[in-house]
């Protein structure tokens, strides 16, 4: 059967690790007889060069068009790039801010879980790793601090920005409910993350989370505080099963829950909405430091992959083959720069992509 995917393979690493992603697609799609039809589309840096802008309306048309976008990652280096002096809706990120808010996709899932062979790759000592950790962060992303008003002005000679974080209860109420579903559907354990103890939005936040609680007596509910919690990701991550959070402490979290598997090159993202449409991407940026080098990690993309044949495709066997084949790679001992320890074999972005689709083969 055949699929329409939207790529958008963006700045920096994200045509090399958009290149190897497709190509454990091609292999996934020949060894169960799917056929995946490509539609590239430029967002990002490259569509600002090409357009003037991040993201073309065209753009998001033949996204809307697809059964599910995979993207690399947009941006150059910020501070320090042509495309960082330019207003809000004219930078890289816009593109990607755009993409997700025009395609409805409040609800950003985060799997961290750490890879019985990566545990010399995690910064964590043996007793803190103890079993390990498998947790999701439930990010809202269409929300929050990242679609406020923003504006920067001159108040009685004093340059002053404003950045507005917002919530209502509607907002809260369906990344809640996703949040309970995922929970229900795992250990049943769900914190909550907020900064109750200062924002009126954590309190809002805090007392939706309590309503739509009552629909899942199942799942353990508890909140704790933001600053909390990223202490407690390092000191105790055996602890989380569904951190449930807001849009920009999530943003945070995830990064930090990123590097305890071993790299941010290892975590991948789904972005659903209300319809089978989602957008997959790693977790991480556009790297403009490596790019070009071919030594990024391509294995949160094509953990992403997987996750976009899951939960766009409903090709559940499919995702758990990928799944299989980058843990039975890391396995075998090979490893990118940014997981390589002592006694492993080192390889490129294009040799990890090769490794894993043979596998598949
Ligand atoms: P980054 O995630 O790009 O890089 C942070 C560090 O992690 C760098 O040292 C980088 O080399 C390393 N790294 C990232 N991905 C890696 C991989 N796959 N393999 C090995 N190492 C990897 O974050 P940054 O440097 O803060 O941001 C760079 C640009 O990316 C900015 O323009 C930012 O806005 C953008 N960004 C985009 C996305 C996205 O498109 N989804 C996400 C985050 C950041
Ligand atoms: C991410 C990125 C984006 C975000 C940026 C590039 C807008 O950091 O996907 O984590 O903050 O959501
Ligand atoms: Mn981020």
């Amino acid at each position: 059967m055949g699929y329409k995917i939207t790529l958008i393979p963006g700045d920096g690493i994200g045509p090399e690790i958009v290149r190897e992603a497709r190509k454990v697609l091609d292999a996934v799609g020949k060894k169960y007889g799917h056929e995946f039809d490509y539609t590239e589309i430029l967002m990002g840096g490259c569509s600002i060069d090409a357009y003037g802008v991040p993201l073309t309306e065209e753009a998001v048309n033949t996204a809307k068009a697809s059964d599910a976008v995979l993207l690399g990652a947009v941006g150059g280096n910020v501070g320090n790039s042509k495309w960082y002096d330019v207003a809000p809706n004219l930078r890289p990120e816009a593109g990607l801010l755009k993409i997700r808010k025009d395609l409805e996709l409040f609800a950003n899932i985060r799997p961290a879980y750490l890879y019985s062979e990566l545990k010399d790759a995690c910064p964590l000592k043996d007793e803190i790793i103890g079993d390990g950790f498998d947790m999701v962060i439930m990010r809202e992303l269409t929300g929050g601090l990242y679609f406020g008003e923003r504006h920067t002005e001159s108040v009685n000679g004093v340059m002053t920005a404003v950045d507005t974080l917002t919530y209502n209860e509607e907002e809260i109420r369906r990344i809640a409910i996703k949040g309970f579903e995922i929970a229900m559907k795992r250990r049943k354990k769900l914190v909550s993350v907020d900064k109750a103890n200062v924002l009126d939005s954590s309190r809002l936040w805090r007392k939706v989370v309590a309503e739509v609680s009552k629909d899942y007596p199942e799942v353990e509910v508890t909140n704790m505080l933001v600053d909390n919690c990223a202490m407690q990701l390092v000191m105790n991550p055996g602890q989380f099963d569904v951190i449930l959070t807001e849009n920009m402490f999530g943003d945070i979290l995830s990064d930090e829950a990123s590097m305890i598997t071993g790299s941010i090159g290892m975590l991948s993202s789904a972005s659903l909405g209300k319809t089978k449409l989602g957008l997959y991407e790693p977790s991480h940026g556009s790297a403009p430091d490596i790019a070009g080098k071919n030594i990024a990690n391509p294995i949160a993309t094509i953990l992403s992959a997987a996750m976009m044949l899951r939960y766009s495709l409903d090709l559940d066997k499919e995702a758990d083959a990928i799944e299989a084949a980058v843990a039975q790679v890391l396995k075998e001992n090979y490893r990118t720069v940014d997981i390589m320890s002592e006694g492993m074999t080192q390889c490129t972005t294009t040799q990890m992509g090769d490794l894993i689709a043979n596998h598949l083969a």
